[in-house]
Parts: C-alpha cells; sequence; structure tokens
C-alpha cells in the first residue's frame, strides 16, 4: 500500500534477517508468521475477522471506514467475513443498517455504493458476553457456518476492541474454545487495542497471560501512529536518502523536539482518561514511537524483528530518571477554563465524569536523553496535551549553528540554527528552515523555508491509518506492531514518573484551555538556552 512497505518487501526478500533475539525470556516465539505475503498490492488471504467490541466507537469510526478503504483498494480477499461480537442488542441485519448509516457518517471520501453492498453482505453479528465461555462456543459454530459460506478457510483475524481488562480473558477463552491455533496455512492472530497495561507491572502481567495462551507472532499490540504514511515515512526519509543520515548524530544535531498537540478536550471519554492521564495516555506509546523511529539506528533488514530490535535499542537506551531529575526535567499540566479557537472550554475537573479535584495531567513535557554514541548529549524534548491552541504532532530537528562567523562585522546579526521539521498531521510534510542572503550591496540574512508537501505531491490522502495496519496483520507482517519488549521498554521509562507523580500532588489547574500549556514548560527548555516551536 505505501511505499514504505513496498522497501520493506524488497529488502524483506534480498537479505535474511540476521538480527539477534531481543526479546525476552517470556516471549515463547518470535519465528516469521505461518504467512508472509510479499507482494503487498494483491489482496491479503481468505480470512475472517472478528471484532470483539463490534459495536463500540472504534468499529464505527475507525475499524468499518478502513476496511472499506480497503475493499475499495481491491486489497481485501473475495473469500472474507466480518463477525462483529458485542453485548449490544443486534442481529446480522440491524447490525448492517446501523453500519451502512455510520459508514456514510465516517467514511474517509464518498462511499460507493456497489463496493460497500458487496462488503456489507459479508458482515455478521453476534450477541455474547465477552468473559463467559458460552460466547466462544457460539463464536465458533457461527464461524464455522460464516466460513462455509464465503469460503473463507480456517484463518482468522481476531481484533480486540475491547475496554483492555478484557484482553487477557478473551485471549484466554480463545484458547479454551481451541480457536488459536495454526497449522500449515491457516493463521490465527489477535490484534490487542491500546491501553497496553496501566504501568509496568500491569504491562508485563498483560504480556504473560497473552504469551501463555498465544505465541509471540500471534500478537499484533497496535499503535496507531505506525499507520500513519507521515510517521513511515520518518524511516523512508532517513534511510532511503543519502543526504540526511550523516548528519542524523551528536556531531550536527543540538537538539530535537517531539510535539503532538491537541486542541480537543477530555470530550466525552472522562472515566478512561481521568484514571489515565496524558503521561499513560500518549508517553509510551505514540510519542516513543515518534522517538524510536527518529533515534533508531538503521536496521540490517525492512523484516519486524530487525526493525522492532533497533526501537528496543532506543528504548534501553533512554536514560533512568531519578526523582530529582523528573522533578526538574518534567513537566505535568491540567488545563483551566479558557478558550479554543475561540470557543469557551470548561475546565478539565468539570468535564463529565472526572472527578471536580481530579489530579490527572492532560498535558506534559519532559526532556529525555538517548544515552548511546549517536545521541549522547542531545536532549529530545517531549511534549503532548489537550486543550492547546491547536492540533499540531511534529518532530523537530535543530542543527547546530554553522561553527564559525564568516559574516561577523556585517549587518547578520547572529545566526540562526537550521531546522527540519517533520510535518506529522494535521499539515503533512516536510519543511527545512536556514538563512538566505537578502538580495542587495549589503550581507544581511533572512530566514527561510523549503517545503515538501505530501498533498502536493500524492494527493488528498484518504485513509484512516488503520488501513495498513488490519491488511499488514492479515498478510503476518509486523513491522509496525509493537513486541513485547518494546511495549514493556516504555513503560520502564515512564514507572518512576507515575510513582513519584502518585506522591506528591500537583498544583492543578496550572494553564488555561487554549494555551501552549504550563508556563514551567517554556521553563524546562529556556533553562537549557532553547524555546518551544509555537504550536498556534
Ligand atoms: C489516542 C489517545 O491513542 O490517541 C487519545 O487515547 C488521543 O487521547 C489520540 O486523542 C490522538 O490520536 P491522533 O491520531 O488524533 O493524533
Amino acid at each position: 500500500m505505501s511505499q514504505l512497505t513496498d522497501v520493506a518487501q524488497k529488502s524483506n526478500q534480498a537479505k535474511p534477517d540476521s538480527t539477534p533475539d531481543l526479546t525476552k525470556d517470556s516471549v515463547k516465539n518470535t519465528a516469521t508468521n505461518p504467512i508472509t505475503q510479499k507482494n503487498k498490492s494483491e489482496p491479503a488471504p481468505p480470512c475472517v475477522l472478528v471484532i470483539f467490541g463490534g459495536a463500540g466507537d472504534l468499529t464505527k469510526r475507525l475499524l468499518i471506514p478502513s476496511i472499506y478503504n480497503l475493499a475499495a483498494a481491491g486489497l481485501l480477499p473475495e473469500n472474507f467475513a466480518i463477525l462483529g461480537v458485542a453485548r449490544a442488542d443486534k442481529d446480522d441485519d440491524s447490525f448492517r443498517t446501523d453500519l451502512t448509516e455510520e459508514i456514510h457518517q465516517f467514511a474517509t471520501g464518498k462511499v460507493d455504493d456497489k463496493i460497500w453492498g458487496e462488503l456489507v453482505k459479508k458482515v455478521y453479528y453476534l450477541r455474547g458476553n465477552f468473559d463467559e465461555r458460552p460466547t466462544f462456543d457460539a463464536v465458533k459454530s457461527r464461524l464455522e457456518e460464516i466460513s462455509a459460506r464465503h469460503n473463507t478457510g480456517k484463518s482468522r483475524l481476531y481484533y480486540l476492541a475491547t475496554g483492555a481488562e478484557y484482553f487477557p480473558k478473551i485471549a484466554a477463552l480463545l484458547s479454551e474454545a481451541d480457536m488459536v491455533k495454526q497449522e500449515e496455512n491457516v493463521w490465527r492472530r489477535v490484534i490487542v487495542e491500546k491501553p497496553f497495561g496501566t504501568d509496568l507491572a500491569s504491562a508485563e502481567a498483560l504480556n504473560k497471560e497473552l504469551l501463555a495462551v498465544l505465541e509471540e507472532n500471534q500478537i499484533f499490540r497496535i499503535d496507531h501512529y505506525l499507520g500513519k504514511e507521515t510517521v513511515q515515512n520518518i524511516l523512508v526519509f532517513r534511510f532511503a536518502n543519502g543526504l540526511f543520515e550523516p548528519l542524523w548524530n551528536n556531531k550536527y544535531i543540538d537538539s530535537v523536539q517531539i510535539t503532538v498537540a491537541e486542541s480537543v478536550g477530555v470530550e466525552n471519554r472522562g472515566n478512561y482518561y481521568d484514571k489515565s492521564g496524558a503521561l499513560r495516555d500518549m508517553v509510551p506509546n505514540h510519542l516513543f514511537q515518534l522517538l524510536c523511529m527518529t533515534a533508531m539506528d538503521c536496521p540490517t533488514s525492512f523484516q519486524a524483528d530487525a526493525v522492532r530490535g533497533e526501537k528496543a535499542k532506543v528504548m534501553e537506551a533512554i536514560h533512568p530518571l531519578t526523582d530529582e531529575e523528573i522533578r526538574s526535567q518534567t513537566v505535568r499540566g491540567q488545563y483551566g477554563a479558557g478558550t479554543v479557537k475561540g470557543k469557551e472550554i470548561l475546565a478539565y475537573r468539570q468535564s463529565p465524569k472526572v472527578n471536580p479535584e481530579s489530579t490527572t495531567e492532560t498535558f506534559l513535557a519532559m526532556k529525555v536523553l538517548v544515552d548511546n554514541w549517536r545521541w549522547a548529549g542531545v536532549p529530545f524534548y517531549l511534549r503532548t496535551g489537550k486543550c492547546l491552541p491547536k492540533k499540531r504532532s511534529e518532530i523537530v530537528i535543530t542543527f547546530k549553528k554553522a561553527p564559525f562567523s564568516l559574516f561577523r562585522g556585517e549587518e547578520v546579526g547572529q545566526l540562526e540554527s537550521n531546522t527540519l521539521v517533520l510535518h506529522i498531521q494535521p499539515e503533512e510534510g516536510i519543511s527545512l528552515e536556514f538563512g538566505a542572503k537578502i538580495p542587495g550591496p549589503k550581507v544581511m540574512i533572512s530566514g527561510v523555508e523549503m517545503q515538501f508537501n505530501y498533498q502536493d505531491y500524492f494527493g488528498q490522502s484518504s485513509s484512516t491509518g488503520y488501513e495498513t495496519l488490519i491488511y499488514d496483520c492479515m498478510i503476518g507482517d509486523a513491522t509496525l506492531f509493537q513486541r513485547a519488549d518494546n511495549s514493556e521498554l516504555g513503560w520502564r521509562v515512564v514507572d518512576p514518573m507515575l510513582k513519584l507523580w502518585q506522591k506528591e500532588k500537583p498544583d492543578f489547574p496550572n494553564y488555561a484551555a487554549g494555551s501552549n500549556g504550563p508556563a514551567a514548560a517554556d521553563e524546562l527548555l529556556a533553562r537549557d538556552g532553547r524555546a518551544w516551536r509555537a504550536i498556534g
């Protein structure tokens, strides 16, 4: 589907994966999946997709629109079906009717009724509780009937789009009902949504529970940031071009900023968010994925384990923060009332299903050091938050200044750093800022910008980001999914912060909705003689 995946396939074929297995002992098996389709422009192999949580928000907003996009792109197998499983009182007909209404609301482009009409005929529904064995016996017999009708064979993709508390139970019951056994040409894979644990201990426990009944090659821990084209492009930008990588180290790079700013507040997710907070919600997954893509070394191949091994090395190199460093190098915040994009916003504590005295953070900034040969001395500043002035995710690479000011004595003022910005969303592209001479007899320099916009070259993107991930899972390519150790290494870094933040009560709220976050976040960089790139 993407350019990246084409590159991946080519290098897969060219080189065997020689990267040492970095997974922990708890990981039973990292062997290659039984089927790995090489050609990513072909439809995925026949299978049934079972969505646990089929009546939920994720299904209607993202999963079904993505599956529709795969169908429209000719990437779904002819012999395919979907079985939604949930507690809601629906049957095949009402499920199809609801999805038909919702696809017109949530599709990423115009819906072709012919394609949708064909797809929706392959959709089924089963009502049941996720933690009861009879549900799984019913799913099993329903699957036999459905797969015979659609000639799908025995391969299954189980998507766990439920509350996290059900993940281990569903995996265990699938296994108990003998629904996860793989044979030659029969694969059984499980996509696990986030949150993958709430701290290191719970992530380890979840891995243990999943690995007790599944092999590592059957577990696809999803991080939807890895489905974004602009995120996948980081590796292409770095490793498919000769220009940038020689500069990509502490000799030339001064610092890196990773911002994932959101203008939305907690909306109606107070129930989940108030227990989670920005640190758990965004850092061990999305922000660390961006950090890994930016900081990792070039893998020896584009095989899943080679890529994931390099990412694991970055996470292992992150300098663990002591309590004192947490106090001086991290900042947390919670929004009070304010105005975002001209709209008045209530304070976080007044949001539905949020404790009115909540100490949950809706913002955080932190300074991360990656202790390895390439990055020693280069700070990575990470920041994320809700109710900031704009939605903006970007990675800003600031280069060191020119070592010698040739133009001193002229009216050039201070030489500026060159900056490379990887725009992840909503702008998608890359820009490079550097100095140029202002025309005229005097030597005067002005900052100018070179820009690449995805849209200019490749047109408007019309995907949710889940398409590549679902397709990759169907063909057995785990490159864009987290391995057991990747998920635990993220928690290892944030765990001390969670513990200290729980002990030391913050003075919240400390930023107004619509502002750039707490003043302490600016001070964090100011102390190092740096400043955040503006969000608004
Ligand atoms: C989710 C978080 O994983 O990512 C949300 O739970 C957050 O709180 C969302 O809003 C951000 O995703 P995106 O793709 O909109 O940047």
